[in-house]
């Protein structure tokens, strides 16, 4: 692979330095629309949210919104970045198991779409603040059907004892939140959300959620309360190297959409929309990270190949042990055994620990792949390392959509 959207690897290294993120636009498009154009059927009105966790910037958002697509923010800055890129409000889903009151008022102050609330807790301050403002909001809640998908432990978030969400094992405590939604004038209760992981390569995990989910309203139904949404969240896998297998976009949409008619169909048809909100499967597969090489050195027992970036940029090999493929742009022939290694001040950054690449030497391009998602928007600046550029690549033409740091940008806020 030499090039990236009809661009040259070597040609974006030298205009923009590395390390460098770019995303392939096309690829972004491609997700996007294939979400618009399956994800849609006969009897229910369907949404695709996308997550922006997993790349959250102006530019992403006006391509996602060119496509049709919602939008779930998770704090003020998502939300302001969005309120910045021009994107209407009323689309916003707003999510977090601990959303301040600032980020609250801000929701309301925004005329966000609809809250997606966690608790008890913050369905009263969110009440009291909408008494406060003389407003409504429209909510979903977040309920933890208990659903363990199999993925890292350290990104499952339906276990019963969850941070997120009221655990449907928690029978009476469901009960009384529900209670406080319908009862409140301010809040507008349409229906129900989970999310039951990331990386999930199982439609039986996703199947058993929707059961649940559809279970639950027919619950609230016997009990005069309707469901008109359930938001089945994310956590549809990406490839990020030969093993992984996700399931076809068409394929995954079509099951859901199957499940749900089937179980909607047994309830007598209460919920009138389902939603979903993928981010990684969005993001993931258009992203691929350059990187210069620097230095490599033999230790008794690996070789390694250093890179100008690290855990900085792409801090998932070293808090998931996620793994991931690469290339050296334009070098082909005889392979060894590597350890791609980045140059921050921590034993544990470590980007590739075993994978075959082509003798290589300083100044060659090393080009991870599948670094669109939950890369760029998890970095850090851990040893004062600047923050790398994001560039979109289509049609042979490169355009910066983050700009590269400065040494001055790294100092701004010290006093
Ligand atoms: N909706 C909710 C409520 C979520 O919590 C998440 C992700 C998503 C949607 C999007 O999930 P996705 O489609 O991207 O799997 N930092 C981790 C992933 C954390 C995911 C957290 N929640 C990683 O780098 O693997």
């Amino acid at each position: 692979m030499e090039k990236i959207g009809g661009v040259g690897i070597q040609q974006l290294a030298e205009e923009f330095q590395t390390p460098l993120y770019v995303y392939d636009k096309e690829k972004l498009e491609e997700q996007c629309r294939g979400y618009m154009e399956h994800f849609q059927c006969d009897s229910l009105e369907t949404g695709v949210l996308y997550a922006s966790k997993a790349f959250n910037c102006k530019a992403m958002i006006r391509l996602i919104d060119s496509f049709g697509l919602y939008l779930d923010v998770v704090s003020g800055g998502e939300l302001y970045t969005a309120k910045q890129a021009g994107y209407d409000c009323s689309k916003v889903f707003f999510h977090g198991n601990n959303k301040t009151t600032q980020e609250l008022e801000m929701a309301i102050e925004y005329c966000v779409g609809t809250i997606v609330v966690d608790n008890l807790q913050e369905a009263k301050r969110l009440d009291a603040l909408l008494e406060e403002k003389d407003a409504t909001m429209h909510v979903l809640l977040r309920i933890n059907p208990g659903i363990e998908a199999h993925t890292h432990e350290y990104i499952v978030t339906a276990h019963v004892d969850s941070k997120f969400g009221v655990a449907l094992a928690q029978k009476e405590l469901v009960d009384e939140t529900i209670g406080f939604l319908q009862d409140s004038s301010r809040l507008v209760f349409d229906g129900l959300h989970a999310h039951i992981g990331s990386q999930i390569f199982d439609k039986q995990a996703f199947i058993e959620e929707i059961k649940k989910m559809f279970a639950f309203a027919a619950e609230l139904k016997e009990k005069g309360i309707s469901v008109h949404t359930i938001n089945l969240g994310g956590g549809f896998a990406a490839t990020y190297t030969k093993e992984d297998a996700p399931i076809p976009l068409p394929e995954v949409c079509q099951t859901i959409l199957d499940t749900c008619q089937e179980e909607n169909e047994k309830i007598g048809n209460v919920v009138q929309r389902i939603l979903i909100e993928p981010g990684r499967s969005v993001a993931a597969q258009a992203g691929y990270m350059i990187y210069t090489v620097g230095d490599t050195k033999k230790t008794p027992n690996k070789e390694y190949i250093f890179v100008d970036g690290g855990m900085s940029d792409n801090i998932r090999p070293a808090l998931y042990q996620a793994k991931y493929d690469a290339f050296i742009a334009g070098k082909s022939g005889p392979t060894k055994t590597v350890t791609v290694a980045g140059k921050c001040c921590e034993s544990g950054d470590i980007l590739i620990e075993s994978i075959e690449l082509p003798e290589c030497r300083r100044g060659d391009l090393l080009v991870m792949k599948t670094t669109g998602a939950y890369g760029y928007s998890m970095a850090s600046h851990y040893n004062k390392n600047l923050l790398p550029p994001v560039v979109f690549v289509g049609n042979g033409e490169a355009t910066t959509v983050i700009r590269r740091e400065t040494y001055e940008d790294l100092i701004r806020l010290e006093v």
